[in-house]
């Protein structure tokens, strides 16, 4: 499922945000309707342009109806009936161009600057950020021609990629390629749509933690919680597409996909989590602490699995470390410490003391008591509170969104 609500309440009070897709001829074109739709349930007004060969894979009737509005060919580019040309018209539109499935064929238009068709020339004459989410074969890709103009194209800042994953491609064979989801490219554009394509995190090495611990009793029982992940991927997410380099260490089943250029490190329990966390934390510039850890484990293991009447009446507990506490002990002065509070109730108090008391430098006051919050919810709501006074609330939105006001408040 990809998540619809990023953009609902981010333009509730504000001109819809606009975004042109660029369909190349490739069979991935299909998942492009899928992106289109979701875009269009948030509100997005999408625009969309199919090369000639992009309408082998899929109609401009299916387009045109996902977008509610006519989907463009090269034969509206040549027709004498615009008052402007087209393609300065949709340059101009466009907040943020996607093309997707980019071709080897359009690929190597692009590096060289050429425009032979509705889409290229629209590339040209737009400023806007571009998001290219490549497909085609694994050999195709592998081409020393296609890497060179791959890595010729992104020398460009205004482009970013999404892609490509590796798995079962249309030829039946398995390998790079295969087209980024909508799931991991409708992210990309809206934090394209909130950062207007600026990378103010480029350089910086940012580690994050997600997921509720495990804390085993034996290897089928344990001591855990509702945490999903969703917050920690969607604040990896959000500090990729501002161009950082991001560790993941994570207890959640939801992880980026693997091409999605995330460093994912996959831990079970508190320990695990505090020894990956504490060999990373010396090269990180940022940390987000975001994981929901278990403050208790059961005292004793039992590697087998325990009959039923075996279990015990009463569970003796132990603490586990307090794996924040113990970074912001670590700290460095340049680096930047950032934790979260899951609270109910009264959530001011208790996140200013754990701000104080884990020496962090923001903290994420965050309501998990609430509609629209916490554990498990596509969206969130927060206070975010700093160690030099300073306070933000952010109202509900989705978790992607808060992700980024949390860097912009940071920053
Ligand atoms: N945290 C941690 N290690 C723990 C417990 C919590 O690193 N053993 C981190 C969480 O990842 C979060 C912050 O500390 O960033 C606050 O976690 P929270 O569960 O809200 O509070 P606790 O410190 O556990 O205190 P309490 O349960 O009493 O509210």
């Amino acid at each position: 499922m990809v998540d619809t609500n990023h953009s609902q309440s981010a333009i509730a009070n504000s001109p819809p945000k606009r975004v042109l897709m660029g369909i190349g001829g490739g069979i991935a074109a299909y998942k492009v309707c899928d992106a289109i739709s979701t875009l269009f349930k948030a509100g997005v007004e999408v625009r969309a342009i199919l090369t000639n060969n992009a309408k082998e894979f899929i109609t401009p009737l299916t387009v045109a109806s996902l977008c509610r509005h006519p989907a463009y060919t090269d034969d509206y580019f040549w027709q004498p009936t615009h008052y402007r040309p087209l393609h300065i018209e949709l340059g101009e539109w466009a907040e943020v161009f996607v093309i997707a499935p980019l071709t080897a064929n359009t690929l190597a238009k692009l590096s060289l600057g050429l425009a032979d068709n509705l889409l290229t020339n629209t590339v040209l004459a737009s400023t806007c950020p571009i998001l290219l989410a490549p497909a085609m074969n694994t050999d195709m890709w592998g081409q020393l021609a296609v890497q060179r103009n791959w890595q010729q194209l992104l020398l460009d800042p205004r482009y970013h990629s999404a892609g490509p994953e590796i798995g079962l491609l249309a030829c039946d064979r398995v390998g790079t390629g295969r087209m980024a989801e909508p799931e991991e490219i409708v992210p990309w554009i809206f934090s394209l749509l909130h950062t207007g394509g600026k990378r103010d995190l480029a350089g910086k090495r940012i580690l994050i933690s997600s997921g509720g611990t495990r804390e085993h009793l034996d290897p089928v029982r344990f001591i855990g919680n509702p945490s999903t992940g969703k917050m920690g991927l969607a604040i990896a997410r959000a500090a990729l597409h501002r161009g950082a380099k991001v560790t993941l260490v994570t207890s959640a089943a939801l992880t980026p996909a693997p091409g999605e250029g995330i460093e994912i490190i996959r831990v079970v329990s508190a320990q695990e989590m505090q020894q990956q966390l504490l060999a990373q934390f010396p090269e990180a510039d940022i940390t987000v602490m975001s994981a929901a850890v278990a403050d208790v484990k059961p005292t004793f293991y039992s590697p087998e699995k325990l009959p039923k009447r075996s279990l015990p009446d009463t569970l003796p507990l132990t603490p586990v470390p307090d794996i924040l506490a113990e970074l912001g002990q670590r700290k460095q002065s340049h680096q930047l410490l950032i934790g979260f509070a899951a609270q109910t109730g009264d959530i001011f108090a208790p996140a200013l003391e754990k701000l104080q008391t884990k020496k962090l430098d923001a903290i994420v006051a965050n309501p998990v008591d609430l509609v629209d919050s916490g554990f498990g919810s596509d969206r969130n709501q927060a206070i975010f509170l700093d160690n030099q006074g300073g306070k933000k609330a952010i109202a509900p939105c989705s978790k992607l969104q808060m992700a980024h006001h949390l860097f912009d408040f940071i920053r």
